[in-house]
């Protein structure tokens, strides 16, 4: 399914959508996806894991539609497109502690250090992704830019996830873990990719 917000919905408004209404039992176990690309983690999640449910947020159009398409043409209603900038729409859309994992997959990596601002793994984002986990919950980072992964590390960890790897280090690819889009390459080509696995303190 797919919802879609007004682009000028003001920005305190509250969104947040009745997920036990929409998802039943697996608004329990509801998971987070920021940046789904073309959507092969998505996809490949809402098959392996009927019993729990994914929300996919994607800031393009098309990528979104595209996503939303595929996982309706296979009877996925464990599976929630959102088009819309994840960084102001997460905040509203899920209650404080309500989610059982985020996933960022190869977030865009803004080369120029006068971007790095934009980089969505910021100190602000780091606390909001911290609050909206629940006691347990996990941060499934991972990124093919290293720098990118040396900063985000002590940055999250400042703001209170635990790392099951040791400060800073990061953590080895579980086995049978689904690969994103950009990953399925990688793993054919043999590129690194680094990954952190972060946990909120129960
Ligand atoms: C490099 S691609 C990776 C896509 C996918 N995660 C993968 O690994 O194949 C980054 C994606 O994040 C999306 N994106 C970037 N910033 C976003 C934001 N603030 N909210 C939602 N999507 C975002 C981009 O549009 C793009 O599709």
């Amino acid at each position: 399914m797919i919802l879609s917000f007004a682009d000028d919905a003001p920005l305190a408004a509250d969104l947040r959508p009745d997920w036990r209404a929409l998802l039943g039992a697996r608004a329990g176990e509801l998971e987070l996806e920021i940046g789904s690309g073309h959507g092969g983690y998505a996809l490949a999640f809402a098959r392996a894991h009927p019993q729990r449910a994914l929300v996919a947020v994607e800031q393009r159009r098309k990528f979104a539609a595209d996503l939303e398409a595929r996982a309706r043409a296979r009877g996925h209603d464990n599976l929630v497109v959102i088009c819309a900038d994840g960084r102001l729409l997460a905040p509203r859309l899920f209650a404080a502690g309500s989610l059982a994992a985020v996933h960022v997959h190869f977030p865009d990596p803004w080369w120029k250090r006068r971007h790095h601002h934009r980089r969505l793994v910021d100190d602000g984002m780091s606390q909001l992704l911290f609050g909206l986990l629940r006691p347990g919950g996990l941060l499934d980072f991972r990124t093919d830019v290293e720098a990118y992964a040396a900063e985000a590390a002590p940055r999250l960890e400042a703001v209170g996830f635990a790392n099951g790897a040791g400060a800073g280090r990061y953590a080895e690819r579980p086995e049978g873990e689904i690969p994103s889009t950009r990953e399925k390459r990688y793993l054919a080509t043999g590129q690194p990719v680094w990954r952190l696995r972060l946990r909120r303190p129960g």
